[in-house]
Formats: structure tokens, C-alpha cells, sequence
């Protein structure tokens, strides 16, 4: 593994419109943050590749879900080319060696904001497990594992659910963000803690979606606050 893979690495998954690209390793170099990339519509298939999900020497596991496409915003809607919280995950990736793992609804979630509210709203009343398009990542390297995702009604989606029962968290430390409207922290690090007994769920850190790209103080003071940086 070269030591440009063994610091700030990527481990994209269906970012890049390259078909099975599941476990494509690349630098997290600035042309490869999440903000920069284009948002793709691709949903190819992706070919797992055990062999790529971790990496050795690195402790910290970056995983995130975020949707791009319309959202709510001050109270209008807005069309976001990248998710929130998907370059919230680019500017933690940009300060901490970690590897990131993005989250992928097999059936993506619709573009326009309200069906995507009204198919959250359902999978909350059944408590789904809404599938994943990538492999799961080996998570057993690591220590530290941060969570990442939107607040959808109040709550983390339930994809993140699907996401934590199918990995083994336990003895990991958890370091939950969000990304939110108007509704902040919604109490989602204590649904993790409730989630995850044996895992030491740390307090999250909740960013609004808006304000995203002013987030470095914040997100600077968290990540020190948890000895990361
Ligand atoms: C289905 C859905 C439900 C949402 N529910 C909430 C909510 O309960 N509280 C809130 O503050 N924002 C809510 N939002 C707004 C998102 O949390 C916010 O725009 C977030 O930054 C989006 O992140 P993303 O672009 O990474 O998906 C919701 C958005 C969607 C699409």
C-alpha cells in the first residue's frame, strides 16, 4: 500500500460514475473531495473487493450516507449538486487520516424532496433496514468510527440502521455527525447509544445543511475535542 493510500483515503463507492468502482482507493487529494466531484446519477451495480476495505495502519473508519437533489432550505427548497453531509464528510476527511466509506441506498432515493420525505416517513413506521447497493466494510481495523448522515425526520435515516446491524460495532468508539434544516442534533447520538450497548457513542456533532461550508470552527473544536486532530 503506498503512503499516499495510507493517509486521508477514499474509499469511494459509486462517486465517480466508473462502474464497479465499490473499493477504489484514491487519494483524498483536494481534487478528490466530495465537494468537488460531480454529482452522479450512476447506480451501477458494484463488484465488492474484500481486499480494499481497510487498510493497514489507519484507525479511523469514515462512513457517511447523503443524498444530493432537492432539499429543504430556509424554508424553500433547493437543489443541492452534493450532499450536506457528504461535504461536511470531506472537510473531516480533509483534517484526519481516515478511510471513508459512503452508504448507498440500492434503490436510490428520489431527487424531489417531498417523495423522498414520504418514503422516509414509511420506512420509519415499518423500523426498515432500506438496502445498500456497496459491500459492507470490513470494520474490525478499526477504533474509531464516525457516523455520518442527514436528520430525516428527526432521526438518522434508517439506511444507517441497516448500515450498524450489519457490522460489529462493539468496543469501537462512535463519533456521530449530522447535517439538519432547522432541527439539530435531534438526539440521534443517543439513538446510537441505544443501538450500540458494547460501543462507546460519543456526543455528535449536528452542523446545519445551509451553513455547511462555514462549519471549520465547529468542526475543528469537535474534532480536537476527541483528540482527532
Ligand atoms: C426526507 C428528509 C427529511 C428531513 N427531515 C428533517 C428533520 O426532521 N429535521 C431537520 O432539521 N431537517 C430535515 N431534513 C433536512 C436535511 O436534514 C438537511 O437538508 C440535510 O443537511 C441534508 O443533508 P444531505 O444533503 O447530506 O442529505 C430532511 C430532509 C429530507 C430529504
Amino acid at each position: 500500500m503506498s503512503d499516499s493510500l495510507s493517509r486521508r483515503t477514499f474509499l469511494t463507492a459509486g462517486l465517480t460514475g466508473i462502474t464497479a468502482i465499490a473499493a477504489v482507493l484514491t487519494g483524498c487529494t483536494t481534487e478528490q473531495r466530495p465537494q468537488d466531484r460531480p454529482s452522479t446519477g450512476d447506480r451501477t451495480p458494484k463488484t465488492p473487493d474484500p481486499e480494499t476495505t481497510t487498510i493497514p495502519g489507519t484507525r479511523v473508519l469514515l462512513v457517511y450516507f447523503s443524498r444530493a437533489g432537492e432539499n429543504y432550505y430556509y424554508r424553500g427548497r433547493r437543489d443541492l449538486e452534493v450532499g450536506n453531509t457528504e461535504v461536511l464528510a470531506g472537510m473531516i476527511s480533509d483534517r484526519i487520516d481516515c478511510v471513508t466509506y459512503e452508504i448507498e441506498a440500492a434503490e436510490p432515493y428520489p431527487d424531489a424532496y417531498d417523495p423522498t420525505v414520504e418514503r422516509n416517513r414509511r420506512e420509519q413506521q415499518d423500523d426498515a433496514r432500506p438496502g445498500m447497493s456497496n459491500p459492507l466494510p470490513d470494520v474490525s481495523g478499526f477504533d474509531i468510527v464516525l457516523l455520518g448522515s442527514p436528520v430525516w425526520g428527526s432521526r438518522a435515516p434508517m439506511i444507517m440502521s441497516t448500515f450498524i446491524d450489519g457490522v460489529d460495532l462493539a468496543g469501537k468508539t462512535i463519533l456521530p455527525f449530522v447535517t439538519y434544516a432547522v432541527s439539530g442534533m435531534s438526539g440521534i447520538d443517543n439513538d446510537y447509544r441505544d443501538a450500540l450497548p458494547d460501543s462507546e457513542v460519543r456526543d455528535g456533532l449536528a452542523v446545519q445543511g445551509e451553513t455547511v461550508t462555514e462549519a471549520a470552527p465547529g468542526l475543528d473544536a469537535w474534532l480536537n475535542a476527541n483528540n482527532l486532530v
